[in-house]
């Protein structure tokens, strides 16, 4: 029975490796998803054959086969409830029960551990473990209200003092243990920091801007499959090492690759701070070309290709729907439409995908940014549905700008921007955008919904 659950524990891991490769794209990402998701209920059944096979008590057996069914309906219910949009936070209470799940084995391991025969290695293994897993636990907690906006910013000095003072204690208070100067229980210990690690959770979080909570749940996320793998070495269950060691980089990689193309580092995230403009931020007055939705429709019918370039607004105005049905009417039209995608457009990761997934727009009208950009001089007009920083040419030619070195879409390079917004309201950046101002941009003010549900009606007369 050992060697099966072995080779199991093993297809597990592999199947989450599948997972991991197939989700690197969206039209695989699917099936990726389910490759992981049947690994992990192998290593679910695995490790309940495991403790069958250990002996252990019928009790036990009962509360595994209940805990199982409960998180299963859970889980299931949460995920059919969820609108696309309110993954993120669904994605951070899931990885607040991992953390807590990890703080939980460390508090159970250390009642069950014999002290005397237990090697420092393994005690170490346990705080790291506990630690980890209860500022994930309470971090995602707090991500999750966040975003929810039910808990606001607090970036005051007493938060970030006493976070820093916690930060301390769960580093000095292990030393200090070992070493024997303070005379308490390895169990004492365990609870003391398991609180102390929570409250450090809860003050983490607490200051980092609410926007930039994406970052900070992937961030949490490999906090979480850090604090997994401590608890696979404790109990040296490979499946666990392998699956906590994948959550670990893969959440930190989408930590990174997400604070690049926003051009801000990691450390400016968690502090909450922009990069400041070295000469204070001079704006210069712009020539604003307006356009009207007739203009916008003639020039939108008349193209060969156009390209469409959603951003945070589109969210906003829920301008989906509307937005894909003009991509069909304009390719009644024999009028070519891309959309073309900046990594961090929105609020989280994947979010004009998602939305535009709502509107069952296919995967191949989808480009990368790079791709877009390449071939950006080809697109007779390029509709900006409610971005702003991702098309901000500053990016690229003001180097005082807070948004200098950020990758952008180039739209300005195609023949005629039209750019849907409200006002002359900044972007997350909080900066003037040059495109507004160039020759070739012209702007239709209104909602984006609104706006483009007019277009079509144009459209359909035209
Ligand atoms: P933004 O730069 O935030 O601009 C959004 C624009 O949408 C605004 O200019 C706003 O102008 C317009 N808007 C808002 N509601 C609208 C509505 N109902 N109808 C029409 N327009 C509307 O958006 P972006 O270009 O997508 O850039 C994303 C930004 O968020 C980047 O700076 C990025 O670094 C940051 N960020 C991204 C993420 C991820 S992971 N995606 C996470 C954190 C931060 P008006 O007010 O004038 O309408």
């Amino acid at each position: 029975m050992y060697a099966i659950i072995e080779v199991g524990y093993l297809i597990a891991t592999l199947s989450f490796l599948g997972g991991l490769k197939f989700m690197s794209s969206p039209k695989n990402a699917k099936t990726g998803n389910l490759i992981a998701a049947m690994g992990m209920v192998l290593a679910v059944v695995l490790t309940f054959l495991a403790a069958i096979t250990a002996t252990v008590p019928y009790t036990n057996l009962v509360i595994m086969l209940l805990a199982i069914a409960i998180g299963t309906i859970i889980g299931k219910r949460l995920s059919d409830k969820v609108e696309m949009t309110g993954m993120p936070q669904l994605v951070s209470l899931f990885n607040a029960t991992g953390g807590g799940c990890a703080m939980l084995l460390g508090l159970v391991e250390a009642n069950q551990i014999d002290l005397s025969t237990a090697i420092l290695g393994n005690k170490i293994l346990l705080i790291a473990g506990l630690i980890t897993g209860a500022i994930a636990l309470t971090g995602s907690i707090i991500a999750e209200r966040k975003l929810a906006g039910k808990v606001k910013d607090r970036r005051s000095k007493t938060v970030i003092f006493s976070a820093r003072i916690l930060l301390v204690l769960m580093v000095l208070l292990p030393v200090l243990y070992f070493i024997g100067i303070i005379p308490i229980g390895f169990n004492a210990l365990m609870y003391i920091l398991a609180t102390l690690a929570m409250l450090y959770g809860v003050l983490f979080v607490l200051p980092i801007g609410g926007a930039d909570m994406p970052v900070v749940i992937s961030l949490l996320n490999s906090i979480t499959g850090i604090a997994t793998a401590f608890a696979g070495f404790v109990y040296g269950n490979k499946a666990m090492i392998a699956g906590g060691i994948f959550v670990g980089a893969a959440g930190i990689l989408l930590t990174l690759l997400m604070c690049k193309a926003m051009n801000r580092s990691l450390l400016k995230v968690l502090a909450g701070t922009f990069k400041k403009s070295k000469n204070g931020i001079v704006e210069e007055e712009q020539d604003i070309k307006e356009i009207s939705i007739s203009e916008t429709a003639l020039s939108l019918s008349f193209a060969q290709k156009v390209a469409i370039v959603p951003g945070y607004g589109l969210a906003v105005a829920q301008a989906q729907h509307i937005c894909g049905q003009l991509q069909q009417l304009l390719e009644k039209r024999h009028v070519e439409v891309d959309y073309i995608i900046h990594p961090v457009a929105g609020r989280m990761p994947g979010h004009m995908n998602v939305l535009l997934a709502e509107a069952n727009v296919e995967y191949s009208h989808l480009k990368e940014m790079d791709e877009g950009n390449e071939n950006m001089e080809q697109y007779d007009a390029v509709l900006v549905i409610g971005a702003n920083d991702v098309v901000n040419p500053a990016a690229e030619n003001n180097p005082d700008s807070p948004v200098y070195g950020m990758p952008i879409i180039r739209a300005y390079e195609s023949k005629q921007v039209i750019v849907m917004k409200r006002s002359m309201g900044k972007g997350y950046a909080g900066v003037q955008n040059d495109l507004f101002g160039l020759d070739n941009c012209s702007i239709l003010f209104g909602d984006a919904k609104a706006s483009l549900q007019e277009i079509v009606n144009q459209l359909k007369l035209i």
